[in-house]
């Protein structure tokens, strides 16, 4: 199978109005311009833009009708679902296929529920570590993204809407699951010892769309990355993140392997997003490596930061009884 990219996601809060004030304001996205699940009808007086009758907040990158979803929860997962994105119908029932003779568990969605994430068919899976996954092809393209930031620009498109960062439970096995069943490729990684290492692992040519790592943590979202279009959107965020009041957990720095260029501050889900430009696009060229050093420069506070992040998620997943 050949995931063509990391399509969308689905988080979970208590306040999903937070994310729109957040997601808009500071991150410059987009409040999508119909909701899921409604048809298309922008101009029809729903309330809130990018607001559902059930309080879900969407948001818009680019030219997909959305990106990222904020459902009214408990609070007790940020992430809900990653949506993965295939060709077509053909290679949809074709992974649907391969899965299920692995022995994967697969569903395959109601038109209802295809048509509650805009995209043409849905199929519902969880990787070995319990992420819920959402196998999709034929998003809605809605066009006209026009950030409420003047003239920012994400860098997405069929590269996807980013990456994530998970903790993971029993990492070999999402290793395979990944690659030999989903297709991803390993990029590079990085090793904290002999027995554990963060995993970066490709589905386009975007470095990476998935990076994982089992810190005994269970299952958790560390960071998102959104990517903007250059160093002047990346810094300009940086400066809105910071007269909103929002923690900036990582200074400017530019990662070794992939070569964003970034910072790193607390989304209202708790945990963080990566703002960074300059992403490296690799090619058939490219060999899987170990890299050293995680940083050309810059980025302080980010390992202590993803090792207090591992700890939270260690005592919330340990109190869940997870
Ligand atoms: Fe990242």
């Amino acid at each position: 199978m050949n995931i063509k990219s990391l399509g969308y996601i689905g988080l979970g809060s208590r306040d999903p109005r937070a994310w729109l004030a957040y997601g808009t304001q500071v991150l410059g996205l987009m409040p999508a311009r119909a909701i899921p699940g409604q048809g298309w009808a922008p101009d029809r007086d729903r309330g809130d833009p990018g607001v559902g009758p059930d309080g879900t907040v969407y948001l818009k990158m680019d030219e997909r009708q959305w990106r990222l979803a904020v459902h009214p929860t408990d609070g007790a997962a940020d992430l809900l679902y990653l949506g993965l994105e295939l060709a077509g119908p053909l290679e949809f029932e074709a992974g649907v296929a391969e899965l299920q003779a692995e022995g994967i568990a697969v569903r395959l969605g109601t038109p209802a529920e295809a048509y509650a994430r805009a995209v043409t068919r849905i199929a519902f899976l969880h990787d070995p570590s319990g992420n819920a996954l959402e196998l999709f092809y034929g998003p809605t393209t809605d066009y006209n993204f026009a950030s409420p930031v003047a003239g920012q620009r994400f860098v997405a498109g069929h590269l996807g809407l980013g990456h994530v960062n998970l903790f993971v439970r029993e990492q070999a096995r999402c290793f395979d699951f990944y690659t030999r069943l989903l297709g991803f490729r390993l990029s590079d990684y990085i090793r904290y010892g002999p027995d554990s290492a963060l995993q970066f692992l490709r589905c386009n040519p975007r470095h990476h769309s998935l990076a994982m790592v089992d810190l005994g943590s269970g299952n958790a979202l560390q960071h998102m990355l959104l990517e903007m279009a250059n160093i002047d959107d990346v810094g300009r965020t940086l400066d809105r993140a910071r007269q909103a009041g929002v923690s900036i957990v990582s200074s400017l720095g530019r990662h070794r392997n992939d070569g964003m260029l970034s910072f790193y501050m607390r989304s209202p889900g708790g945990f963080d997003v990566e703002i960074g430009c300059d992403g490296k696009l690799l090619d058939d060229t490219w060999s899987p490596n170990e890299f050293c050093e995680g940083d050309v420069w810059g980025h302080d506070g980010l390992v202590e930061a993803v090792i207090a992040a591992g700890e939270a998620a260690r005592q919330r997943n340990g109190a869940a009884g997870q």
